[in-house]
C-alpha cells in the first residue's frame, strides 16, 4: 500500500514549544551495530506555550529505556516520535536507546564513514540519535560522555575530561541540537595556536586521517585568518578555548558549523599543491570562513525555525563573499560570484522550483538548502547594505548581536534592527523575502536639452503559488559616461520602488553612455536593447569593473544567440574588444581571464529562453565551439605570448595573484589548442608541477576531443587518491563531447572505482552529466534515462542527495517539446518508485508541477 502523501509545514503554523530544556547530558557508548544512546535532560514547561503535549522527536531508534524523575514510564511511540504524560512542572527525563550507525547510509544522524563515526544532524538529524524535541528554537547547554576505543573522541564545546577509552565534553553555549556534533576515529590533529583581541588563548585542530596530515595547513590558515577578519569587520570573537575541524569523506554537503566543532567534507579541507587547484584552494579559504562565521550568525544567533534558514545562511553568504574579496580581489570575486548567481540561482527563479528566499512551506526541509536561500539570501543583505549605507550596515549588525545573542531569531527580527538604527520603513523591502521570482528591469532612455532621463519598468514574472507580484525596492547603482569615454557622472544610487519610475540627470553637454546596475547591485535581470558598439565602448572604459566585464558578457551573449538562432559569423566589435582586454596588460590576469571566457552553454540557454526562444542545446554547443574557433583564429599571435608571459616562476604558491596569472595562461592554453591540435596542452600535461596546470591541460585536451592517453596516465598517478579521482571522474562526464556523453557517464557507472555510495563520486559522475548541458540534453533521451536511473537507486540509500540531484531536471520547460517528453517520462518514471522518500517525491512532484 502506498504511504498517504507526507503533509506540508507551514510558517503560517508556528507555535512556540510546549517544554523548554534546561540542560542535556548525553553518553553515547560506541559500538557500530548497536550504539546505546543514554539521555538526560532537565525539561520545564515553557510558560509561553498554549499546548502541554509532551512530544519527543525520534525516527529509527530502538527505546531501551525511559524514566521521568527516576520512575519508569512507558511513553507512546510513533513512526516520528513519542508522547507521554508528564508532570506539571520541571522534570528529568532519561531515556536509553540503540542506534546502528553502520546502517545508515543516508548520513544524517549518527553514522560511519571509512571507519570513523560522525554525525550530521542538520537540519532533522539529532531526531535519528535520541528522543528530543528537535527544533531550532529549542537551546540548551549540553555535556556529552563518549566511550569507544578510538584515539580522537569529540563533540561540542570544550574538553572537560578524558580517560583510556573515554571522554567528555562540556558546552557551556545553548544550542539547538542540530548544532550537535560527534566525532570518533583513528584522527590526528594539526594544531596552532590563536589568542582573541581580547587575549582568549584558543587552540585550532584540523583533525584528518593518518597521512593526510601535510593537507591540513591552508584550512587552518584560512582559519586562523577568517577568526582575525571577524573581529575586525564585525567585532565578533570566538568564545570557547578549542575549535576544531574534522575531514570526512561521505558527507551531503559541502561542511557543517556544528558548535566548536566543524565537519567538512574533506574536498574542502584537503589540499596540497600536488593534489588541489587553485579553484579548490579558494573553495577551502570561503567554506572554512563560511563555517566559522556561523559561530555568530547561526549559533549564537540561530533560527526560530526552518523558515528563517536564510536568516543564518544568507548572512553567512554574505560575510564569506565579504571575507574573500578582502583576501582577494574584490571585483573578481563579485563576477564570480554573480556568475554562480546566475548559473544556479537565476536557474532556481526560473523554473519549477522557484521560492521565496524564505519559504512559506515544505514537505521536507532539507530541499530547501538551496541556492535562492543561500545566495540570493546573500544578495538581499548587500541590497540593504546598499541601502543604508556601510556605517548604517555595522550599527544594525551591532545591534542585532547584541539584542539577539542567545536568541532563535526571525527574519522580522533582523529587519527590525535595521529599522531602529536607521529610522528606514524596510515593509516593502520585506517582499524580497516573500515573492519568489527573478524581476526584470526594463530601460529606456531619452535625453534633451542637458537632461538625460531613465525610465525603468520592473515586473517578475509568475512563480509557483505566486501568479502576481507587487514592486520591489530595487537599488540600481548608475554611473554615466561621456562619448569620450569619461566619467561625467559618478556612481549614483538610485532607489526604484514603483513599477515604472524614471529618474533625470541634469547639466550633461551630450548623449551620455549609461552604466547602470554595477557592481551588480540587485539581482535583477536587466532588459535594455543597445547596440554592439556601446557594450564594446563599455567593455573599454567603464570605470566600474563588475560592468567593464559584464559588457563583454552581453556582448558574447547577443553573439552566440545570433550564431545560434542564425547561424550568423561573430561580428568584429565583439572580437576586438576582445583582442584589446587580452592585450591590456594593466588589468588584473583574474579579471582577464574571466573576460576571455565564453558564457556557459546553460547561461546562453537561459538568455534565449527569457527571449522566448527555445533553445537547442547541441545547436547551442554547436555555436559556442565555433565562436571559440573563431577567438583562436582572430588572437592567434597572442595566445602563444600571453601563455608564455603568464608561466609562474618559483613554487607553486595558492595567492589570488598566482591563481590569476595560472588562470589567464590557462585560458590562453584553451584557444591556443584549438590552433595546434594540442601540442601545448600536451606538454603542459607532461611537465605540470601542480594540480591546477594538471587538470588545466587535461581538461583543454578533453575539450577538443583528445586526452585519451592522459586520462590513462592520470589514472595510473592518481588512482589511489578519492579526492583526485573524484575530478578524474568530473572531467569526462562533464567535458564528453555531446554525442558521446550518456556512453562515456553509462561506461564510468561501471568502473570498478565508481563507489556510488560516497556523495563525492556519485555527484562526480551523475552530477558530471548533468552538468554538460549539450551531453544531458542529448535529444535521444539517453542522459536523461541515466541519470533517473541512478537517481531511483539512490534514493533508497542515501535520499537527501538524491533529490537535490534531481533539480538537473529543473530546466524542463525551457526545452523543445520531444525533449519535454522525454525528461517528463524519466521524472514520472522516478515518481513511480515503491517506496519513493519524501525528499525525493517533493522535489519531482515539483518539477512536474
Ligand atoms: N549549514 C551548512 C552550511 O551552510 C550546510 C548544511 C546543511 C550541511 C545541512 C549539512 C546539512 O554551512
Ligand atoms: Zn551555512
Amino acid at each position: 500500500m502506498k504511504d498517504a502523501a507526507p503533509q506540508p509545514v507551514h510558517l503560517q503554523e508556528y507555535a512556540p514549544p510546549a517544554y523548554l530544556v534546561d540542560d542535556v547530558h548525553l553518553t553515547f557508548r560506541l559500538d557500530p551495530k548497536a550504539t546505546r544512546v543514554s539521555a538526560r535532560i532537565a525539561f520545564r514547561p515553557n510558560p509561553a506555550a498554549q499546548d502541554r503535549t509532551f512530544f519527543l522527536h525520534g525516527e529509527e531508534l530502538t527505546l531501551v529505556s525511559a524514566r521521568i524523575d527516576g520512575q519508569d514510564v512507558t511513553p507512546k511511540i510513533t513512526p516520528q516520535g513519542l508522547t507521554c504524560a508528564v508532570p506539571d512542572a520541571p522534570f528529568t527525563w532519561e531515556a536509553e536507546v540503540d542506534i546502528s550507525p553502520e546502517a545508515n547510509t543516508a548520513l544524517e544522524g549518527l553514522y560511519i564513514s571509512n571507519g570513523m563515526y560522525c554525525t550530521q544532524c542538520e537540519a532533522e538529524g539529532f531526531r535519528k540519535i535520541s528522543y528530543y524535541p528537535d527544533r531550532p528554537d529549542v537551546m540548551a547547554p549540553f555535556t556529552v560522555r563518549i566511550e569507544g576505543d578510538a584515539p580522537a573522541l569529540l563533540s561540542n564545546g570544550n574538553p572537560a575530561d578524558s580517560g583510556a577509552g573515554w571522554a567528555e565534553w562540556h558546552d557551556p553555549w545553548p544550542k539547538p541540537a542540530y548544532l550537535f556534533a560527534l566525532v570518533a576515529g583513528d584522527l590526528r590533529a594539526v594544531s596552532e595556536g590563536f589568542t582573541t583581541a581580547s587575549g582568549r588563548p584558543v587552540e585550532l585542530n584540523v583533525w584528518v586521517r593518518p597521512g593526510d596530515e601535510g593537507r591540513a595547513g591552508y584550512a587552518l590558515d584560512a582559519l586562523k585568518r577568517s577568526m582575525r577578519w571577524d573581529e575586525s569587520a564585525y567585532g565578533r570573537e570566538y568564545d570557547l578555548d578549542v575549535f576544531n575541524i574534522v575531514a570526512v569523506d561521505d558527507f551531503n554537503m559541502g561542511a557543517m558549523e556544528n558548535k566548536g566543532l566543524n565537519i567538512f567534507n574533506s574536498k574542502y579541507v584537503l589540499a596540497s599543491p600536488e593534489t588541489a587547484t587553485d579553484r579548490d584552494f579558494d573553495l577551502i579559504e570561503g567554506i572554512v570562513a563560511h563555517e566559522y562565521f556561523h559561530n555568530w550568525t547561526g549559533n549564537r544567533i540561530t533560527c526560530r525555525d526552518w523558515f528563517q534558514l536564510c536568516l543564518k545562511e544568507g548572512l553567512t553568504v554574505f560575510r564569506d563573499q565579504q571575507f574573500s574579496g578582502d583576501m582577494r580581489s574584490h571585483a573578481v570575486k563579485r563576477i564570480e560570484d554573480v556568475l554562480q548567481l546566475r548559473a544556479r540561482q537565476f536557474r532556481e527563479d526560473n523554473g519549477p522550483l522557484a521560492h521565496p528566499v524564505r519559504p512559506e512551506s515544505y514537505v521536507e526541509i532539507n530541499n530547501f538548502y538551496t541556492a535562492t536561500v543561500y545566495e540570493k539570501g546573500a544578495e538581499v543583505i548587500g541590497m540593504l547594505r546598499r541601502l543604508v549605507g556601510p556605517e548604517g550596515y555595522r550599527k544594525a549588525l551591532d545591534l542585532y548581536f547584541d539584542r539577539h545573542d542567545g536568541d532563535a531569531a526571525t527574519i522580522e527580527d533582523w529587519l527590525k534592527v535595521f529599522e531602529d538604527v536607521t529610522g528606514r520603513d524596510l515593509t516593502q523591502f520585506r517582499r524580497w523575502y516573500s515573492q519568489a521570482g527573478t524581476p526584470r528591469l526594463k530601460v529606456a532612455e531619452d535625453y534633451a536639452d542637458g537632461r538625460y532621463t531613465l525610465h525603468l519598468e520592473q515586473h517578475t514574472p509568475p512563480t509557483p503559488g505566486q501568479p502576481e507580484k507587487a514592486p520591489q525596492v530595487i537599488p540600481v547603482a548608475v554611473g554615466l559616461l561621456n562619448p569620450n569615454g569619461d566619467e561625467v557622472v559618478p556612481t549614483t544610487l538610485l532607489e526604484m520602488t514603483e513599477a515604472k519610475q524614471s529618474f533625470s540627470f541634469e547639466g550633461l553637454a551630450a548623449k551620455p553612455v549609461p552604466s547602470l546596475l554595477r557592481g551588480f547591485s540587485a539581482p535583477v535581470i536587466l532588459e535594455r536593447e543597445t547596440s554592439a558598439e556601446e557594450r564594446a565602448f563599455l567593455l573599454a572604459h567603464d570605470t566600474d569593473a563588475f560592468n567593464k566585464w559584464e559588457a563583454g558578457r552581453q556582448l558574447a551573449r547577443e553573439v552566440l544567440a545570433k550564431m545560434t538562432t542564425e547561424d550568423a559569423a561573430p561580428g568584429p566589435a565583439y572580437l576586438d574588444a576582445l583582442a584589446a582586454v587580452a592585450r591590456d596588460d594593466t588589468l588584473d590576469p583574474a579579471f582577464r581571464a574571466l573576460a576571455l571566457r565564453l558564457p556557459s552553454e546553460d547561461d546562453l540557454a537561459q538568455a534565449l529562453a527569457n527571449s522566448g526562444i527555445t533553445p537547442d542545446p547541441w545547436e547551442i554547443h554547436a555555436a559556442r565551439e565555433k565562436l571559440k574557433a573563431a577567438v583562436a583564429r582572430h588572437l592567434a599571435e597572442q595566445w602563444p605570448a600571453l601563455y608564455r608571459e603568464m608561466a609562474c616562476p618559483g613554487p607553486y604558491t595558492p595567492s589570488a595573484s598566482d591563481a590569476g596569472r595560472r588562470a589567464l595562461r590557462l585560458t590562453a592554453l584553451g584557444y591556443l589548442s584549438r590552433l595546434d591540435t594540442g601540442d601545448e596542452a600536451r606538454r603542459l600535461y607532461a611537465e605540470a608541477g601542480n594540480m591546477t596546470e594538471t587538470i588545466g591541460a587535461l581538461s583543454t585536451l578533453l575539450e577538443i576531443g583528445r586526452g585519451e592517453e592522459e586520462i590513462e596516465a592520470f589514472y595510473a598517478r592518481w588512482s589511489a587518491d578519492r579526492l583526485v579521482m573524484d575530478k578524474w571522474f568530473a572531467l569526462q562526464t562533464s567535458l564528453a563531447p555531446p554525442q558521446r556523453a550518456a556512453a562515456t557517464a553509462r561506461a564510468l557507472t561501471e568502473h570498478p572505482d565508481f563507489d556510488w555510495k560516497t556523495p563525492n563520486r556519485f555527484r562526480a559522475v551523475i552530477g558530471g552529466l548533468s552538468a554538460n548541458a549539450a551531453g544531458f540534453h542529448d535529444p535521444s533521451g539517453a542522459s536523461y534515462e541515466l541519470v533517473a536511473d541512478w537517481l531511483i537507486r539512490l534514493d533508497d540509500v542515501n535520499p537527501q542527495t538524491a533529490a537535490r540531484m534531481s533539480t538537473a531536471f529543473e530546466t524542463l520547460g525551457r526545452y523543445d517539446a520531444s525533449r519535454q517528453a522525454r525528461m517528463r517520462a524519466a521524472l514520472e518514471r522516478i515518481a513511480a518508485k515503491p517506496g519513493l522518500s519524501r525528499d525525493m517525491g517533493e522535489m519531482v512532484g515539483r518539477i512536474l508541477g
